[in-house]
């Protein structure tokens, strides 16, 4: 991979899309980035203000990765605990040098006007912010009227909740929302293709289209920042699965290094460590927080998080190896994983599986305590003896066995 190829778009593109997997209403992030848009327009919102109000409304509920805060999000207007999902995904963007100008928003989009003012008064803001952020809760409370609307409903699209949203939003503006705001918003819903570019497809390709113009690319460390934002997100699904991404692409680099594999090659299984999982945040918390084991419909919601995984980072340019080898990290080398049941796998394939089998034993998970090396290795010997694992792979692992477990669960 050069270390200028990979382009923000494909990247960011990635990362919402991810987010948009939690809950059922598929693409909020990508419609309150089209509606907050259409309303910064109307408001006249310079080229760059509106770039940016764009972005932080694709990524506004970073901080959100359960489906239990995410069904707050669709039911109220506002609700004790509301600033929880903000904090986390403020906190999240600020871990990123290309991401960092959005943590304002994130931070403040569930601030309503008068305490955006006094957040500015006090110089915690700027005006522009303020506005920014006002606009993206504007939308996004917008956007939680129309999906009630619509699944009470049956309808199919969306503009047939827009009468609906006009109604709720007419009740409640003056307690939250600027009056410029709100009538920029009602100059720009007044046309019904406001609404309509909010369809699944429509909306799709409107981000598409928005973030080509963009056109930034990202260095390699950028590209690492942000991947650890899509882990952390996984990771913070489940008290259980806390760092394990982390701890499994700090593993696989480790070994890939004992192996004796190139500097690029251990940067690129860490990135597929990062986000080898990313896929399980299309599922209900309940599934994998459950103690014990699995009935066989969770099972199979369990065994698609792998395929979702490649079908998000497959359209990242440039990275097509790591979204192969993130994806293949429940396949076995006797054809009995999945998504696949790929018997050739590469190598990097091979050291992640066996990294994310070690962390995730290492862990502690509902059902059990995390296990001590001497257990793992001999669980991990069994399903090598049963042609599941990689002889050389594991062979490495028992040779810095102790080393290897302190990675698995440092939080590097
Ligand atoms: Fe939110
Ligand atoms: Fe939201
Ligand atoms: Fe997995
Ligand atoms: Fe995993």
């Amino acid at each position: 991979m050069d270390q200028q190829s990979i382009s923000f778009a494909d990247v960011a593109f990635a990362l919402v899309s991810t987010l948009d997997l939690v809950g059922d209403d598929d693409g909020h992030g990508k419609r309150v980035a089209q509606m907050s848009y259409q309303v910064g327009k109307a408001y006249g919102l310079d080229e760059d203000e509106l770039n940016e109000l764009f972005l932080a409304g694709l990524l506004h509920d970073l901080g959100v990765s359960t489906t239990y805060v995410h069904s707050h999000l669709i039911e109220s207007m506002e609700w004790e605990g509301v600033h929880e999902h903000c904090r986390v995904g403020a906190k999240l963007a600020e871990e990123s040098s290309v991401l960092r100008h959005l943590s304002p928003y994130i931070l403040h989009h569930h601030d309503r006007w008068s305490q955006l003012q006094r957040w500015v008064a006090a110089g915690r803001l700027s005006e522009r912010q303020a506005i920014l952020a006002n606009t993206i809760l504007l939308v996004d409370r917008i956007d939680a009227f129309a999906w009630q609307e619509l699944v009470k409903k049956g309808y199919k699209y969306y503009h047939m909740a827009k009468d609906f949203c006009l109604q709720q939003i007419d009740l409640r503006w003056r307690e939250f929302f600027s009056e410029s705001i709100y009538q920029a918003f009602l100059q720009a819903s007044q046309a019904d293709i406001f609404w309509m570019m909010n369809d699944k497809q429509e909306v799709i390709d409107f981000t598409h289209q928005h973030l080509a113009k963009l056109d930034w690319m990202i260095s390699m460390s950028e590209l690492q920042e942000m991947a650890k934002i899509f882990a952390n997100a996984v990771d913070a699904k489940s008290p259980f699965t806390y760092q394990h991404s982390l701890g499994v692409a700090s593993l696989a680099r480790y070994l890939a290094k004992q192996i004796g594999l190139s500097d690029s090659t251990q940067q690129r299984i860490y990135l597929a460590g990062l986000l080898h999982d990313l896929g399980k945040l299309d599922m209900e918390d309940e599934v994998l927080d459950k103690q014990g084991p699995l009935d066989q419909q969770e099972r199979q919601k369990m065994n698609r998080h792998s395929f979702v995984s490649l079908m998000i980072l497959r359209r990242i340019k440039g990275m097509e190896d790591i979204a192969l080898w993130a994806s293949q990290h429940h396949e076995k080398l006797n054809g009995g994983g999945y998504p696949t049941r790929e018997k050739d796998l590469p190598l990097e394939s091979r050291i992640l599986a066996v990294a994310d089998i070690v962390q995730a034993l290492a862990q502690n998970r509902p059902y059990r305590e995390g296990l001590a090396m001497p257990k793992i290795l001999s669980i991990v010997d069994e399903m090598t003896e049963q042609g599941e694992l990689d002889k050389a792979v594991v062979n490495c692992l028992h040779a810095n066995s102790n080393q290897a477990y302190q990675v698995a669960l440092s939080q590097a």
